[in-house]
């Protein structure tokens, strides 16, 4: 069970690198969006070498029909190499690229996945992640818990070598509940990322630690001091 980071912010990327090590990044185009129109590849390699070379990064195509999403993902993988995964929507057309790309070896992170049917059918089609939408589920009615639960069993029965990495976060408890059911990833914005370590409950705990040992101590004095 590992954290991946869902921006494509450098500045984010370099923050929460301070707090843990990342397994990886994930972009889509509504999170390039947030960064400008910056030069598409030239980013891409500036957060590779931000996370290393051991994470993966995880890039959406644009396109929806199954030819110019077979182009745009073998340019990712020429452009950005190893360890990069070529994100495409379980879609009809996503899933006829995915069988083109299984053959030509480059690595799929099958996306916009709601059901357990597309994830069935995603990891059929040989992709080595899934990214499931917890919080998009929630929305329309649908059982996150359970499907990723699902699709977890359907990994592990066949054998794949397919992993889950839950998205789409709204909360902290979104995140705790996909490590419980099954995920072994969670892809994170960084404002919930913050907001599971900025609570007052943890710094009052910090403060009352530090007046004790000043009632003893005196101000300023730690026990590097002594
Ligand atoms: C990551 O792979 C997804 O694209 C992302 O988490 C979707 O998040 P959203 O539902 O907040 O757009």
């Amino acid at each position: 069970m590992q954290l991946m980071l869902d921006t494509a912010n450098l500045k984010e990327i370099e923050q929460a690198l301070q707090y843990c090590q990342l397994a990886g990044v994930t972009t889509n185009p509504s999170i390039m969006k947030k960064e400008g129109n910056v030069p598409f590849f030239e980013h891409m390699r500036a957060i590779k070498a931000l996370i290393g070379e051991d994470a993966t990064l995880h890039v959406q195509v644009i396109g929806n029909d199954c030819d110019t999403i077979v182009k745009e993902a073998k340019r990712i993988h020429k452009e950005l190499g190893d360890n990069t995964f070529v994100k495409i929507p379980v879609s009809k057309e996503g899933l006829k690229a995915m069988q083109i790309l299984r053959k030509e070896g480059i690595g799929v992170t099958a996306t916009s996945v709601y059901t357990t049917f597309q994830g069935i059918m995603a990891v059929l089609a040989g992709a080595r992640y899934m990214a499931c939408y917890y919080n998009r589920m929630l929305d329309v009615n649908i059982d996150a818990q359970q499907v990723i639960g699902e699709i977890q069993h359907f990994i592990d029965e066949s054998g794949s070598d397919c992993q889950i990495v839950a998205a789409s976060f709204k909360n902290i408890q979104e995140i705790t509940s996909s490590f419980a059911c099954g995920a072994s990833f969670c892809t994170v914005p960084y404002d919930v990322f913050m907001k599971g370590l900025s609570m007052p409950c943890i710094d009052k705990a910090v403060e009352d630690f530090k007046k004790d040992w000043n009632a003893v101590h005196g101000e300023n004095v730690t026990i590097a001091d002594l």
